[in-house]
C-alpha cells in the first residue's frame, strides 16, 4: 500500500474517525481485526458450554431461566460477532472451519471445568466481570461493526455479571457449607480470570499497533488492574477471601498488587492443554455433526426458492 494511503488512514484514526466495511484499510489492520474478532466469536461459542453443563442442575427455576437466558445471549454474541468478522471478507464457514480444527484461538478461561453449582456464580461474577472491563472499551473501538456489536453485547453482559455475582452473595450468606462451596469457585476461577486480559504489555504481540489503531484502547495490563480494583471489595462484601497471599493495598497509588501469574499455566492452555480443552473441541465438533442436517435443509430451501424466483 502506497505511504500515502497509510498517512491517511492513520490520520482518519487520529482523529476518531470510524472506519467502515468500503473504507481502505491497511491489510494488516484488516487481518489483525479478523483475527480479534473471529477468536471472540469463538470464545463467545464455546462459553456456552462451561455454563450449559449446569442448566439441568439449577437450584430453582428462577436461576434456570437465568442461566438459560445467559448462555443463549452467549450463542447471540457469536453471532454478531462472526457477522462483523465477515465484514472484513472473511467467511462463517471458513472461521468456524478453523475452530473445529483446533487452528483457532478461543479466551483461554473456557478451558477451565464447572464443578460446582457456585462456578455459575463464580463464572458470572468474575468471567463476565472480566469481559465488561474488556468490552466496554472496544464500544468505542475504530472499526464501526465490532464497536456497534458491542454496544449491545455490554448491555446483555451486565446482567450476566449481576446474576453471577447475586448467586455468589446467597451461597456466602447461606451455609457454611455453601460459603465453601463459594471460596472453593473463587480459588479456582480468580486467577484464570486475570489470565483473561492477555499476557503482560511487555510480552504482548499485537498491543502496539491495536493501540496505534484505537482496537485496544487500554493495554492488557491497565485492564487487568481495573479488574483487580474493582473486583477485590466485591469480594470482601461477599465475605470471601482472594486466593493470592501477595495481593495487598498500596494506598499510595490507590491500586490492589497482586501476586505473580503463572504465565506458563497461560502457555499450556492456550497451546491446547489446558484441563478441559480436548473435550470443548470434542463437543463442538459433535454440535456441528449433529446440526449438519439444518444447514443442509436451509441451503436445499434457498436453492429450491432461488429456483422459483428464477422461474
Ligand atoms: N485466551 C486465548 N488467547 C489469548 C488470550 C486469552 N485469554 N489473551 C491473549 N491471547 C492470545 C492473542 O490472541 C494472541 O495470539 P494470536 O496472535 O494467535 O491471536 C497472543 O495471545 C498475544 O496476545 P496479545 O495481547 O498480543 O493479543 P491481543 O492484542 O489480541 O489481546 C485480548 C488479547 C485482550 C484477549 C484481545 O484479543 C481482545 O480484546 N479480544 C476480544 C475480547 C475477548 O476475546 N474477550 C474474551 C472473551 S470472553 C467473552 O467475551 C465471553 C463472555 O461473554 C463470557
Amino acid at each position: 500500500e502506497d505511504a500515502d494511503r497509510l498517512a491517511r488512514f492513520q490520520a482518519r484514526i487520529d482523529a476518531d474517525e470510524r472506519i467502515e466495511p468500503n473504507d481502505f484499510m491497511p491489510a494488516a489492520y484488516r487481518r489483525t481485526l479478523t483475527r480479534q474478532i473471529s477468536q471472540h466469536a469463538h470464545s463467545e461459542i464455546i462459553g456456552m458450554q462451561p455454563e450449559g453443563n449446569w442448566i439441568t442442575r439449577a437450584p430453582t427455576l428462577r436461576r434456570k431461566a437465568a442461566l438459560l437466558a445467559k448462555v443463549q445471549d452467549e450463542c447471540g454474541h457469536g453471532l454478531y460477532l462472526y457477522a462483523a468478522a465477515e465484514t472484513l471478507g472473511a467467511t462463517r464457514e471458513e472461521l468456524v472451519d478453523q475452530l473445529l480444527a483446533g487452528r483457532a484461538k478461543y479466551s483461554s478461561i473456557f478451558n477451565y471445568p464447572t464443578l460446582s453449582w457456585a462456578d455459575i456464580g463464580a463464572i458470572g461474577w468474575l468471567v463476565d466481570g472480566a469481559a465488561i472491563m474488556n468490552q466496554i472499551p472496544l464500544c468505542r473501538c475504530s472499526y464501526g461493526p465490532y464497536a456497534r456489536a458491542m454496544i449491545r453485547v455490554c448491555k446483555e453482559e451486565s446482567f450476566h455479571q449481576r446474576q453471577g455475582y447475586e448467586i455468589m452473595l446467597t451461597l456466602a450468606r447461606g451455609t457454611a457449607e455453601q460459603r465453601e462451596m463459594a471460596q472453593d469457585a473463587l480459588n479456582r476461577w480468580w486467577w484464570p480470570s486475570l489470565m483473561m486480559f492477555g499476557p503482560p504489555d511487555a510480552a504482548s504481540a499485537h498491543s502496539d499497533s491495536s493501540m496505534r489503531w484505537k482496537i485496544k484502547r487500554f493495554s492488557n495490563d491497565e485492564l487487568r488492574r481495573k479488574f483487580v480494583d474493582a473486583t477485590v471489595p466485591q469480594a470482601h462484601v461477599l465475605g470471601l477471601s482472594i486466593p493470592d497471599p501477595a495481593l495487598r493495598y498500596d494506598s499510595a497509588t490507590g491500586h490492589w498488587e497482586h501476586g505473580a501469574i503463572d504465565w506458563e499455566e497461560f502457555r499450556q492452555v492456550i497451546a491446547g492443554n489446558g484441563p478441559c480443552n480436548r473435550e470443548r473441541l470434542a463437543a463442538r465438533r459433535q454440535a456441528h455433526e449433529d446440526g449438519a442436517w439444518v444447514r443442509e435443509a436451509a441451503l436445499a430451501f434457498a436453492a429450491r426458492r432461488a429456483r422459483a424466483e428464477a422461474a
